[in-house]
């Protein structure tokens, strides 16, 4: 039973009273309920958005330090969520990710950090001056992809690195692969390790009992979730959920007045508590027939020659891992495409655009938002993609695809290398050098390369190799470009921020 409390939205029930109480405002924003905007944008979006892009003020409370609406729209979501304490979020799960490592770390701690994690876990520990113990995922080579940490890997990680108090996971990752999070909590507890979870894609799991457990009903100690990618929120909008016990939730709201605007926009947390509202009442309905669409597409999409679709019987046969069916990674390997020039035919050709491409597969993200005509046309769209492929082109399956990321220790630690003098030369010459940034193929946002990481040749190669074939890559620098340091195909010769010698 739904307690009748959840059907309440109090945050945008204040903001909707105010916004009609149609006071005279002397305060921001100064386009003061939109009679300031630019006439083209109130002509697209109309005057309502306007009249409650409000700010800080007694009636709608404020988000550093809440005590009226924001409070009890945040209990809501703690409640709806199982958690004991829930923060509204307005710079995504970056921030969370950040949030996350400074509340539990010190500088000089070390931290074990599965090494598919995202860059802004990353972010967080150049932040805090930790130093990062890596722990690998299992990988899949057929798929070219991270599928997600083994309960295993966590607990050897753990019995290796006594020191590391903290352990972060990322989970589901991007293809929607989660890890054994009850397993991997119980290991957490077993060896005393505050665990921290970036759940960017699974603010849904919690909601429907066909999808994989959620990290806060798994016993995590902090989860952040992007609400926007998945659910109800607004883009940027999401949550960080503290389980009481081994975390200082004072430290947390702490860290999140620091790192959050004093200026936090109204529509994206309104979006949080319709969001909540939103799942915590229909979510499971919703969420039904969501999976219901996936599991059919799925279904539709391995009826097509040469492309596959991941399922969740490969992934359950990998052993200790679970598929948010929800997402479908199809793999275009087999048509004799990359999962780029897939992306962008289907985009160009066909009208349809996907939420990520990587060497072998595009990535669909099936969500309460989507209909039987969307699938339809998706399906559609890789049937043209299947008939009108070039055929079979080697050069797509003799690249490795797999990162070769490494738990190798850091020749320095991520802040000490961010910050020390450093020298830009190109790629190709850097191995051996000890980066000074993080270097990614985006997405997904899995570093390749961490500050403070020697530079390996493999690293050089597979850089090169997927830059080549249309990745993009975050963290080098077009030397020709100024101040760019997001690469592409075209770069002749892109360049790294090295230690200098
Ligand atoms: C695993 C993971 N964590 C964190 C993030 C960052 O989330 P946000 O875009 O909400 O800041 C992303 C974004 O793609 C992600 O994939």
């Amino acid at each position: 039973m739904v307690p009748e409390r959840q059907f309440r939205t109090p945050l945008f029930d204040a903001m909707v009273s105010l916004a009609e109480a149609k006071k005279v405002s002397f305060h921001t924003p100064g386009h003061k309920s939109g009679k300031g905007i630019s006439t083209r944008f109130r002509k697209f979006v109309g005057r309502k958005i306007f009249t409650i892009d409000l700010t800080t003020l007694d009636e709608v409370d404020c988000l550093q330090k809440p005590v009226g609406v924001i409070k009890e729209a945040q209990e809501l979501a703690a409640e709806a969520h199982g958690a004991d304490r829930s923060f509204f979020l307005v710079n995504g799960t970056t921030v969370g990710n950040h949030a996350m490592i400074l509340s539990t770390v010190l500088p000089g701690d070390e931290v074990l950090v599965a090494r598919n994690a995202h860059k802004s876990i990353l972010a967080g520990i150049i932040l805090s001056g930790a130093t990062p113990r890596f722990f690998l995922p299992r990988f899949d080579a057929d798929l070219g992809i991270a599928v997600n940490v083994g309960v295993e890997a966590a607990r050897s990680a753990m019995r290796d690195h006594p020191r590391a108090r903290v352990v972060a996971v990322t989970s589901p990752n991007y293809y929607g692969i989660a890890a054994d999070m009850p397993g991997v909590a119980a290991a957490a507890r077993e060896h005393d390790r505050i665990l921290l979870v970036d759940e960017a894609h699974g603010p849904h799991l919690h909601f429907h009992p066909a999808l994989p457990p959620s990290a806060v009903d798994a016993g995590a100690d902090l989860t952040v979730q992007s609400t926007h990618k998945i659910v109800g929120g607004m883009t940027q909008a999401s949550m960080l959920h503290l389980r009481e016990g081994r975390v200082d939730g004072a430290r947390v709201a702490a860290v999140l007045q620091m790192l959050q605007s004093t200026s936090p926009s109204y529509i994206l947390m309104a979006s949080l508590d319709l969001a909540r509202m939103q799942m915590a009442t229909e979510g499971r309905k919703l969420l039904g027939k969501a999976i219901a669409l996936a599991e059919e597409a799925r279904h539709r999409i391995d009826g097509i020659d040469g492309v596959r679709c991941l399922g969740a019987g490969q992934v359950e046969a990998w052993g200790g891992f679970r598929l948010d069916v929800t997402k479908l990674t199809v793999s275009v390997k087999g048509i004799g495409l990359t999962g780029y020039a897939a992306s962008a035919l289907l985009n160009t050709e066909f009208g349809i655009q996907v939420e990520m491409a990587d060497l072998y597969n595009v990535l669909i993200i099936v969500s309460i938002g989507d209909r039987r005509d969307d699938l339809d046309r998706l399906v559609a769209g890789l049937e043209g993609l299947a008939r009108r492929a070039p055929g079979r082109d080697a050069r797509v399956a003799e690249i490795c695809a797999v990162p070769p990321v490494q738990e190798t220790e850091l020749a320095c630690p991520p802040r000490q290398a961010y910050f020390a003098p450093h020298a830009s030369v190109p790629l190709a010459q850097a191995a051996g050098r000890v980066s000074a940034d993080i270097v990614t193929i985006y997405p997904p946002g899995i570093p390749i390369l961490v500050p403070g990481e020697t530079v390996s040749r493999t690293a050089v190669e597979y850089l090169q190799s997927l830059g080549a074939r249309g990745a993009r890559i975050d963290g080098l620098r077009d030397p020709s470009g100024g101040s760019h340091d997001t690469v592409q195909t075209g770069v002749a010769e892109p360049h790294i921020r090295v230690l200098a010698r």
